[in-house]
């Protein structure tokens, strides 16, 4: 597993490693709630990721992974998923210089080559475009699937043993965990799961492993960066003993 350096040490924000992963969910029933098409529960989701990208530093966040569309998200209306779809390349366009600004860099992790290439194009330039910032590191999953993500590294591995390059004994936690598309990132420390439901749907299954889990009723487009901050206290409250005795 390789790990980023942190590239300002004086910098508290970049010293800390603390990896917040959010389920963000509950946008289409906020917008039902007020008669609104389910679009715009997803606008106004988005405002609430660029509220809370921006206080990540504030709170305490150095990685924040936001899941966006998984791999079943395909089975929505197709004005639904085409305006998800629009809503990504917006959202990359307009915050592109605001996360230069704020020392974000941006990721984004799922199944690319099956997406509109001009989507996946622009996924491709804003990870270059911020590939050198470290204050905080977001990334975004979008046709992600924790079964599919691991499907493909394992043909990846399998791929290696049958060139020869790998033997099967040589396959550690860490040779799957370093051909996962998180491989640039330590395992998350809190899953946050908005609007109530208690489920993970496929999200950072190997990841997630040892990871504690908040849910909140909170709908997401509702979510202010003041609640996550009062999630995080909470957290640290927690004694994580992964596996270990007392
Ligand atoms: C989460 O909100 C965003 C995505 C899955 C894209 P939902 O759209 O799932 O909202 P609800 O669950 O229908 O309220
Ligand atoms: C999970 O939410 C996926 C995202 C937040 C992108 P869903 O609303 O799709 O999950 P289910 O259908 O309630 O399990
Ligand atoms: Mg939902």
């Amino acid at each position: 597993m390789s790990f980023d350096q942190p590239a300002d040490d004086d910098d508290p924000a970049s010293r800390n490693r603390l990896h917040v992963a959010v389920i963000m969910d509950g946008n289409g029933r906020w917008a039902k709630n007020r008669g609104w098409p389910r679009l715009v529960g997803h606008r106004k989701g988005a405002e609430r990721v660029r509220q809370l990208v921006s206080a990540c530093p504030e709170i305490g966040i150095r990685y924040l992974t936001l899941y966006a569309f998984s791999t079943e998200n395909w089975k929505r209306s197709t004005e639904e998923v085409l305006g998800l779809m629009a809503l990504f390349e917006r959202y990359i366009k307009r915050e592109a210089n605001r996360m230069s600004r704020e020392g974000v860099r941006m990721r984004i992790i799922g199944e690319r080559t099956t997406l509109n290439p001009k989507l996946a194009a622009m996924f491709d330039w804003i990870e270059a475009e911020t590939a050198c910032n470290d204050r905080v590191h977001l990334t975004v999953a979008i046709n992600y699937g924790g079964r599919d993500e691991i499907r493909r590294a394992t043909q990846a591995v399998a791929q290696k043993v049958r060139d020869g390059q790998l033997d099967p004994d040589q396959i550690t936690d860490a040779v799957i965990g370093g051909h996962l598309d998180t491989h640039a990132l330590p395992d998350p420390d809190l899953v946050v799961r908005t609007s109530g439901e208690t489920r993970i749907s496929n999200f950072l299954p190997w990841q997630a492993a040892y990871a504690e889990y908040v849910f909140t009723p909170t709908l997401w487009p509702d979510f202010t960066p003041q609640e996550m901050s009062n999630i995080l206290t909470e957290f640290e409250l927690r004694e994580r003993r992964f596996g270990g005795a007392k």
